[in-house]
């Protein structure tokens, strides 16, 4: 076994023995894909959330949202999903196993996922390509498998096709007008969703990389295609992106985002924007700078949806990896869901800066006809007519009044006439630049970048150094020995630290107190604080940094004091 495997299976065993992540129903047996977050990993994943949360609630203009995971088929129709969803999968005819076809064909092939069927079926065959369950090679022609699970709203005949959501996106489209209304009618502005996406993987593998139910974090950005977006780069001026961008365009480079903009190296730069603003999410909880690249998608490679996407990958145990996606969206999917629905509200309003004068062609209404056709309606449908946008493209047809009421035109009734009209906007639909994150990927690759194996007194010892924003307990309460009232103590303080908002502390009152702080150190718990006598005759406890191992006295008041305002460090 590679040092690096065997250093993997050390991580995995360690995170299941300490409650982080272990898989899931494993008493009955346990599903490829499915993980528990336990005790430890719970909280660690939602302070992984609370930080993504709060990094774009920081931008003032992106609000935050929540939706259904079942989602009605007719969404999932009218935004491309049941079509195009979909991976190629191939089938071995010996034992009727199935994988991924481009997982099957790594290693032959720079780029799998941009490959064909047929491209497909030829690597399989011309490499003698073994099947990684029975290692046999002969595979049936590769098909597209769509990865939504499906399930019914209500019962028998009178249930609704519906998927769980692959994407929370689409909650964030279906929501438009109530954020075009809360934004006071003005774009841009973006609004993010967290929760569970379910994708039906082929082939589950990479623990926590490809799950079938997983945490999403999605931003949707709503933005004029016409106005030319003005970001500030400077932030980034000093950091070299490491940027591979589509070969056909460019060679990988290492360049600055705001230059890799106004070279277009990087088409939009409200895509600049977010790779920068990603990077900076991701270095801010523990991401090592040094292992992150962007990967700009191939032409046959992006989701149906997309006209550009950068991923952006971090380098961990199982190399590199896509952890976010940033793709523009163009107006796909609000376009697709207004052309389904004839939904008009999924527009924005765009003024003209001077108002314009047009010449348009108009029904007018020939009163001798409709005043006896619809009497009292008659004048209702006269402004109908006149503020018809598209002109019929036959006759008759059914015209909408104010009112919601619906009546029939036939040609004999109007007439057209030539009218010269001031405008003063025009309504249009808005494009969408779209940053998705995979919690679990990232949170993988913080505790495998914060995992360090070392010795200690010639024993192997572990460290977990998370960055005490997102570790999941902040402090563990260690009394030297729980009698004489040092027990006591330290159960005071335990509840007081868990009583302050955003704190969590643990007890741990057996064994050894070196025993206690690598327990500790193995969680990553950046503070422990020792009860001993000293505490019982003038009440200060001792406190030590997970990462060196430095100690200083303290009163406990103060201790609760600078964990609430994260301020620990100031006190050494
Ligand atoms: P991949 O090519 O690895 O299948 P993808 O291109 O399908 O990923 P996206 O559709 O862009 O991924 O999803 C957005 C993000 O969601 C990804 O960057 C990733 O972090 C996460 N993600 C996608 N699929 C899974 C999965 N099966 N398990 C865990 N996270 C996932
Ligand atoms: N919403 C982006 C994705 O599902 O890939």
């Amino acid at each position: 076994m590679s040092d690096k495997h065997a250093r993997l299976e050390r991580l995995t065993s360690m995170l299941r023995r300490r409650g982080v992540i272990l898989p899931a129903f494993e008493i009955h047996g346990g599903v490829a894909g499915l993980f528990d977050f336990g005790p430890v990993g719970g909280r660690l994943r939602r302070r992984l959330n609370n930080s993504w949360l709060e990094h774009w609630a920081s931008h003032g203009d992106i609000v935050e949202i929540d939706s259904p995971t079942i989602t009605p088929e007719a969404v999932l129709i009218a935004s491309g999903h049941v079509g195009e969803f979909n991976d190629f999968m191939s089938e071995c005819n010996a034992c009727g196993g199935a994988f991924r076809s481009d997982h099957l064909a790594e290693g032959h092939h720079p780029n799998p996922d941009v490959l064909s069927q047929e491209e497909l079926d030829q690597i399989l065959h011309n490499n003698s390509i073994a099947c990684p369950t029975c290692g046999g090679g002969d595979w049936k022609a590769a098909r597209p498998m769509n990865l939504m699970f499906d399930t019914r709203i209500g019962a028998m005949k009178g249930g609704r096709a519906a998927y769980m959501r692959p994407e929370t996106a689409q909650g964030m489209f279906m929501l438009f007008p109530a954020l075009y209304r809360h934004f006071r009618n003005r774009l841009p502005f973006g609004a993010v969703q967290t929760g569970k996406g379910y994708r039906n993987e082929i082939s589950p593998r990479q623990g926590m990389i490809r799950l079938r139910e997983f945490n999403m974090a999605e931003l949707e950005y709503f933005i004029d295609p016409e106005v030319e977006p003005a970001h500030d780069f400077s932030k980034w001026e000093s950091i070299q992106f490491n940027l591979i961008p589509d070969p056909e365009f460019n060679q990988p480079m290492s360049i600055d985002p705001g230059s890799a903009s106004a070279e277009n190296i990087i088409r939009h730069p409200t895509v600049a924007w977010f790779m920068a603003r990603t990077w900076d999410f991701l270095v801010s909880v523990g991401i090592n700078p040094e292992m992150i690249r962007f990967r700009q998608h191939e032409g046959t490679e992006m989701a149906h949806y997309a006209s550009d996407c950068w991923d952006a990958e971090i380098h961990g145990s199982y190399g590199w990896i896509e952890c976010v996606g940033i793709a523009h969206r163009g107006c796909y999917d609000l376009a697709a869901h207004e052309s389904a629905t004839g939904d008009g509200n999924l527009r924005a309003w765009r003024p003209y800066s001077e108002p314009r004068t047009v010449d348009k062609t108009v029904l007018a209404g020939k009163g001798s006809i409709i005043g006896p056709a619809f009497r009292d309606q008659a004048g209702a449908v006269n402004d109908a007519l006149q503020s018809i946008d598209e002109m019929p493209t036959g006759f008759p047809f059914e015209l909408t009044l104010e009112s919601g009421d619906s009546v029939t035109i036939e040609a004999d009734m109007v007439e057209e006439k030539r009218i010269q009209t001031t405008e003063h906007g025009e309504w249009f639909l808005p494009h969408v630049v779209e940053p998705a994150f995979g919690i679990d990927r990232i949170l993988w690759h913080i505790i495998d970048h914060s995992y360090v194996e070392t010795e200690k007194g010639g024993e192997p010892y572990t460290v977990l150094r998370l960055p005490a924003s997102i570790a999941a307990i902040d402090i563990a309460i260690l009394p030297l020995m729980e009698k004489d009232g040092m027990g006591e103590v330290a159960s005071h303080i335990h509840h007081q630290i868990c009583a302050a908002p955003n704190l969590a502390s643990y007890y741990d009152g057996s064994g050894s107190i070196g025993r206690r702080y690598a327990r500790a150190d193995e969680i990553g718990v950046p503070w422990a604080v020792t009860i001993d006598h000293e505490s019982l005759q003038n009440g200060s406890v001792t406190i030590r940094r997970r990462d060196d191992g430095e100690q200083i006295r303290i009163q406990p008041d103060e201790l609760v004091d600078a964990l609430v305002s994260g301020a620990v460090t100031s006190l050494f």
